[in-house]
């Protein structure tokens, strides 16, 4: 494999570690937005395939902190200084669809952004510079089709596109705006996909995000949402979700981050 690939796991509400590796101790990395907790491991598939890998909870640990005050940057910048180059995000989401229910895994495609108060550059002028990032196709094609591959590769369903809306939180939905994002071509529905990306792909990291449904949104079911609902289903789906981890990690640690050409 190029030796510089380092892949980075940020876990999302129900992913706080990964079963398939055993990480070494927590490390603390100091930026200049915050600092951030992570775990960090080796992977060995054999002599000379080996891959590193930090796992970083987005929501701290014990799911300490909302999604409307997640520090983006700071998990980002961190990351970034810890020499990552590829990340593999997973998030949990409502469904926008009546088709795509609780336990379906989507890679994701393309986000819409109706978050309110979040800090989403790391340009703010000044020293930084002004600096507009191109964001046509937000998430990385080579690292989106590793996956795909390894899904199929793994029996795994996946549905390989998704328009994902970023909502503000913590509330959940109201009917009408589940209503609405499904007429403008959402599929699901989360809080914490963005500002990520945008991050990340301001930072030329190659980004991917695997998002688990954990509900039918707002006003598409007879129920009431819950979290612990959210938290039930995220459960009860895990070992998908570590399976794909742990078979991106082995791609990566034979291959690369270069495609397979005999697809
Ligand atoms: N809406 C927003 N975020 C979510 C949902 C939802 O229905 N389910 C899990 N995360």
């Amino acid at each position: 494999m190029g030796d510089t690939l380092k892949l980075g796991i940020i876990g999302g509400t129900g992913v706080y570690d990964l079963d398939v590796l055993t990480f070494d101790a927590e490390e603390q990395v100091r930026t200049e937005y915050g600092a951030v907790r992570v775990n960090a491991a080796s992977y060995r598939a054999a002599e000379g395939e080996e891959l590193s890998v930090v796992f970083l909870p987005r929501h701290g640990l014990g799911h300490t902190t909302p999604p409307h005050r997640i520090n983006y940057r700071a998990n980002i910048r961190a990351l970034k200084d810890l020499g990552v180059t590829h990340i593999f995000a997973t998030t949990a989401v409502g469904s926008l669809r009546e088709d795509l229910g609780p336990g379906e895994m989507v890679l994701l495609d393309q986000f819409v952004d109706v978050t309110r108060t979040r800090q989403y550059t790391f340009f703010e002028g000044g020293l930084e510079g002004v600096r507009h990032t191109d964001m046509t196709y937000p998430y990385d094609e080579s690292l989106r089709q590793v996956i795909i591959d390894v899904a199929r590769e793994r029996d795994l369903d996946l549905l390989p596109r998704g328009t994902y809306f970023c909502t503000e939180g913590p509330r959940f939905e109201t009917a009408a705006e589940v209503r609405l994002f499904g007429k403008l071509g959402g599929d699901v529905v989360g809080m914490t996909g963005v500002p990520e990306v945008i991050l990340a792909n301001e930072l030329g990291l190659q980004y991917a995000a695997v998002s688990l449904v954990t509900n039918y949104g707002a006003g598409l079911s007879d129920t009431p949402l819950t979290h612990e609902e959210v938290y039930e289903v995220m459960g009860a789906n895990q070992l998908k979700l570590g399976d794909l981890a742990l078979g991106l990690i082995q791609h990566l640690a034979v291959h690369g981050g270069e495609i397979n050409d005999e697809r």
